[in-house]
């Protein structure tokens, strides 16, 4: 009976394959003190991990796109003084369900705490979705943060990691990325990333959120397989300039992540309207609303600074409040 495969085992395997080169079924089944045979199970492995592995007789196997894993100590060594020293982590495993899964059971004593993966095989999306986690290819982020109350403004929070994500893949170069209420990060009319914040209280009064963050780093149009919505990716997004390098891209998001929520924590949502207000996909564009079966056409006028929606349809200015809503942008006529 076939054993088992290792995580460790996969992983030594993904490194001789990650600098995307073409190397032979001899060399790595020797690298790896296997035979051929088993190398084949591996590599049957890592496709399903989601990986792009091309075979050719006569050449060996070569990932289709080079891969720099994640490396713990490179993203807390990117990362400012001030930010290293109040954050636990961050962790980065392999393989997870959800890092968001994770973080709700792991001890809040901890907090703020970060995790990150390669591969999700659970990861969930908002209203019940999943989010497709392929290795190696995205960020998949959570941070786990406890407020000593319950912030008065807290339904706000999402538009908020929303403008930190934002000014992380900005500074990546991805400068023309904007915000679609109440968080997903697009380019254009496609998905580049989303927030799933998940929050519970705890003993005494506490609040503990989950920020989830996914942001499409270099994912190829084989590894998402059919998604719901048009999608992008940095790599795209930043044509010739080639995908960013993960690790600092972790350490710019959780470095604007952290700062995010202690503003927050100390000063709710009014520091962050102006810039909301910049990154707004929908001002001035017509959008549709969907809610408890209505459906409002009109027009995106910006967030008031509780963070609702303000959409004017006929004349009225209606105020729309995250999770009881959804918003298309439409198509200009
Ligand atoms: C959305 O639907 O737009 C939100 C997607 C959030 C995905 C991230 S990936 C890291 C974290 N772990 C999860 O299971 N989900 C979030």
């Amino acid at each position: 009976m076939a054993r088992t495969l290792s995580e460790d085992e996969l992983l030594r395997l993904i490194d001789g394959l990650a600098a995307g080169a073409w190397t032979s079924g001899e060399a790595l089944a020797a690298a790896s003190g296997v035979t051929r045979a088993a190398l084949a199970r591996r590599v049957a492995h890592l496709r399903e991990w989601g990986l792009e592995v091309e075979a050719e007789a006569g050449r060996g196997y070569r990932l289709l796109q080079p891969l720099q894993r994640l490396d713990a100590a490179r993203i807390q060594a990117a990362l400012p003084v001030a930010v290293r020293q109040r954050l636990h982590g961050p962790q980065v495993l392999a393989r997870v369900d959800s890092t968001n899964q994770r973080l709700l059971e792991a001890a809040p004593a901890q907090d703020p705490q970060a995790l990150l993966a390669e591969l999700q095989t659970a990861g969930r999306g908002r209203r019940g979705r999943s989010w497709r986690s392929p290795f190696g290819a995205n960020l998949y982020l959570s941070l786990a943060w406890s407020f000593a109350e319950w912030p008065p403004q807290l339904s706000a929070l999402s538009l908020a990691v929303g403008v930190a994500c934002a000014r992380a893949v900005r500074s990546a170069g991805v400068e023309q990325v904007m915000l679609k209420w109440p968080n997903d990060l697009r380019v254009g009319a496609a998905k580049l990333g989303g927030i799933l914040i998940e929050q519970r209280g705890e003993a005494g009064g506490h609040c503990r959120v989950i920020v989830g963050i996914g942001l499409n780093v270099a994912m190829s149009e084989q590894q998402a397989g059919p998604l719901d919505q048009p999608w992008t990716s940095m790599q795209a997004a930043l044509g010739d300039r080639g995908a960013p390098d993960r690790n600092s891209l972790a350490a710019a998001l959780l470095a604007e992540l952290v700062a995010a929520l202690e503003l927050f924590e100390a000063q709710g949502f009014a520091p962050f309207v102006a810039d909301w207000s910049r990154l707004d996909a929908a001002a001035g564009q017509p959008v549709l609303i969907e809610s408890g079966g209505n459906v409002i056409e009109g027009t995106g006028c910006g967030i008031d600074e509780q963070g609702a929606l303000i959409v004017e349809s006929q004349g009225t200015r209606h105020h729309l409040h995250a999770g009881e809503v959804s918003l298309r942008l439409q198509p200009r006529p």
